[in-house]
């Protein structure tokens, strides 16, 4: 996998990030010895709640996004892998001061202010959670051979080579965040797009008739 400096740059920059997101919890869960059913859709109710709205903002219509790479929206996957796993979704918490409702009102205001870098900032965090996703999948695929065939389409991406996808995603990052102002414009947004996922591994109540 070729990898453009700049994405490189947003790597080191968020690794700490990552690190915290990976190895929180409701996510290590998944990766140190077989998930049990229950903590496997727990994970992806949590990231559903993160991913729904994250890809809302990406997507809106008044969105500046880059000529040449397309966002493919993964949370109906994801709502989906949470019902066939045996669970429900999750209600976001409605108090402004929570702290999923902060973390994406930071985010808007990177995105707000930070136009094409900032949009690419916080794809590079959704759009590399692929990455992540397929060690997941082959993993769940290994020790629950049913439950990967049932649930784990938000993980394993089939259909798509997620190495060229990152690829060429990376070529698109090379192309706009060479200089300098225009990398820290994205390296903010991915840190607050990293947050947004923290902040949703934090909170969430169940929906009373299981979100299904
Ligand atoms: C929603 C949760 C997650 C997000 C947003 C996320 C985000 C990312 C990003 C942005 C990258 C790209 C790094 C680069 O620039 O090369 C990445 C790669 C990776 N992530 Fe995650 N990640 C998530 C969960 C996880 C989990 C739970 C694991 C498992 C321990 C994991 C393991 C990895 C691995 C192994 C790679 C490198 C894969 C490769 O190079 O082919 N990630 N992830």
């Amino acid at each position: 996998m070729t990898v453009s400096p700049p994405l490189a740059r947003l790597r080191d920059a968020t690794r700490p990030a990552h690190h915290r997101l990976d190895s929180h919890p409701l996510l290590a869960a998944l990766s140190d010895g077989p998930p049990t059913p229950e903590a496997y859709r727990r994970a992806l109710a949590h990231l559903h709640l993160a991913l729904a709205p994250l890809e809302a903002r990406l997507l809106a219509p008044g969105a500046t996004r880059p000529a040449g790479f397309m966002l493919l929206p993964r949370a109906g996957d994801l709502a989906a892998d949470v019902i066939a796993s045996g669970g429900g979704l999750l209600a976001a918490p409605t108090t402004p001061d929570a702290a999923l409702a902060t973390a994406l009102d930071h985010l808007d205001a990177h995105l707000e202010g930070g136009g094409l870098a900032a949009w690419l900032g916080a794809a590079y965090v959704v759009e590399g959670a692929r990455l992540g996703g397929r060690t997941i999948a082959r993993a769940l695929a290994a020790r629950d051979p049913a439950l990967a065939v049932a649930a784990s389409r938000f993980f394993a991406s089939p259909g798509l080579d997620v190495g060229r996808r990152w690829t060429h995603f990376g070529q698109v990052v090379g192309q706009h965040l060479a200089d300098d102002v225009a990398f820290a414009t994205a390296r903010d947004a991915a840190l607050a797009t990293f947050e947004v996922f923290l902040a949703g591994l934090a909170t969430g109540t169940a929906l009373p008739d299981g979100g299904a």
